[in-house]
């Protein structure tokens, strides 16, 4: 799907703070290789070189429109776009780190005992995934696809939930790993804005569908969802509208 930077970004901290999260349990003091997998637009990716700024750091991502955005936030990284189902780093590296970004592959089965494979020895896998498919910001895209004249055409675009148990990531892993930690963090995000939550969700899951869709149908979609919203996420007396995400973190060693 053609991606929005800007829309993406407009909810800027709220999406930054599990990357710090997860950028602050990993124990390398000096990795030689790092790589950014799903590095979007950058700014994580930027974290990654304050941290490691000896380290050799590569980006990687399929959109255009994202890696744009990261060249300009800094043309000294190497960014490299591909798709992240074919990726392959050309050796081993130290660190595979990839946040809000692998819950947009299948295969997780597939996927993750490979991720390790490209790892050195004392290497580490360091994912965060957003796992809030249960909530009302996201069953409501279901709800409305299902309940209005579009759905022959938005019903091919619904997943099953993108991410997994902590239970299937470790079945997956520990046989693979030296060391593993697994575990979810419920962030209680205060928005401001009118119907934030509907603004930050069509900055990700929601884009695909509205991009499937021409006017005057995709408007009424949308409208359809926001009022979904709306209902679901009521604003505080103080004009502010809490998202509770979950959100599930991976950090794996070898
Ligand atoms: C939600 S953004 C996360 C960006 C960044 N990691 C961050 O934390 O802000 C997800 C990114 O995954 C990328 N992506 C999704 N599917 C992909 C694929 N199959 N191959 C490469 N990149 C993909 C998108 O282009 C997008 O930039």
């Amino acid at each position: 799907m053609a991606w929005d930077p800007s829309q993406y970004l407009a909810f800027g901290n709220e999406r930054l703070q599990p990357a710090l999260d997860l950028l602050g349990r990993i124990p390398l003091e000096a990795p030689h290789t790092v790589i950014d997998l799903g590095c979007g637009p950058g700014n994580v990716t930027k974290t990654l070189k304050g941290r490691w700024p000896g380290a050799a750091l590569t980006g990687v991502d399929g959109s255009p429109e994202m890696l744009e955005r990261a060249r300009a936030e800094d043309p000294d990284i190497e960014w490299v776009e591909a798709d992240m189902n074919d990726w392959r780093p050309e050796a081993q590296v130290d660190l595979i780190y990839s946040n809000a970004a692998l819950h947009w592959l299948n295969n997780h089965d597939v996927l993750f005992p490979q991720l390790v494979k490209h790892l050195a020895p004392g290497g580490y896998l360091a994912v965060q995934m957003p796992r809030n498919w249960g909530a009302a910001s996201h069953t409501s895209i279901t709800e409305a696809v299902h309940d209005g004249p579009w759905r022959k055409m938005l019903e091919p675009l619904l997943r099953p939930a993108p991410s997994h148990a902590p239970s299937y990531y470790y079945d997956l892993l520990a046989p693979e790993t030296n060391t593993l930690a697994i575990w979810e963090t419920d962030y209680c995000q205060i928005l401001d804005g009118e119907n934030p939550v509907a603004e930050f969700v069509k900055g990700t899951q929601l884009k695909r569908f509205l991009d499937a869709l021409d006017e005057p149908v995709r408007g009424e979609f949308e409208s359809d969802y926001r009022a979904r919203i709306l209902a679901a996420y009521p604003k505080r007396t103080d004009g502010k509208t809490l998202f509770p995400f979950r959100r599930l973190f991976i950090l794996a060693g070898v």
